[in-house]
């Protein structure tokens, strides 16, 4: 049997050399407080020590507050280039400091700025006072003041459940799942 981290690499591998722009995108879904599922893209960018996928993102947003109260999250990829989706499901795991602060300084030092002046997914007066704002920051700081917020880093999701879709003629697509259990990957194929 194939390892499904493995499968997923290479998927990630072909879609990053073939799929013009963002290649990484997925879409993420947390449980809010009131047992309400939420969505949103983000991008993967690098995969933790387990191999594992992991996104950034201000842990003071709507996403971290979700993921704070329950830690459920799904992920799902789909490529219309190769006609496939990847669908993983499983809970978060918050990043080593080490993790977060080496990707953050590895950014561009506008996105930095950006980082820092917008509390993400709270309330603003206006855009015009946001962008002023950045652009005043961009001009005062230099390189030496910023650092990585501890509200802002890396989320890992730690896969319980996998699923591989191929998009087949006549929608008899191709369904290949694997699911955890005891710590073993157990894979079927399901209908389409
Ligand atoms: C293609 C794309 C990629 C994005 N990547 C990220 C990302 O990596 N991290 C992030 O925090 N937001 C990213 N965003 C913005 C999110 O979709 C979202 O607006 C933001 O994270 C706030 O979501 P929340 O209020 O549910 O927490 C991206 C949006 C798009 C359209």
């Amino acid at each position: 049997m194939i390892d499904p981290k493995k499968k997923i690499k290479q998927w990630l591998e072909r879609a990053k050399s073939e799929v013009e722009g963002n290649w990484n995108a997925m879409c993420v879904s947390t449980i809010d407080v009131n047992d309400t599922p939420d969505s949103r893209m983000v991008l993967f960018k690098e995969y933790s020590d387990d191999d594992n996928l992991i996104f950034f993102t201000n842990y003071n947003s709507k996403k971290g507050q979700d993921i704070r109260n329950n830690s459920a999250i799904s992920a799902t990829f789909f490529w219309d280039k190769f006609d496939t989706q990847l669908r993983i499901k499983g809970f978060v795991r918050i990043t080593s400091r080490e993790v977060s602060t080496k990707y953050f300084d590895s950014r561009p030092f506008a996105s930095r700025v950006a980082a820092i002046v917008s509390n993400q997914s709270s309330k603003i007066d206006s855009y015009d006072e946001l962008f002023e704002k950045y652009e005043r920051l961009q001009n005062e700081l230099s390189e030496s003041d910023i650092s990585c917020p501890e509200h802002w880093g890396g989320i890992e999701i730690v896969p319980t459940r996998i699923e591989f879709w191929e998009g087949h003629k006549n929608r008899l697509h191709k369904r290949e799942v694997f699911e955890l259990h005891e710590d073993k990957w157990e894979t079927c194929l399901i209908s389409p």
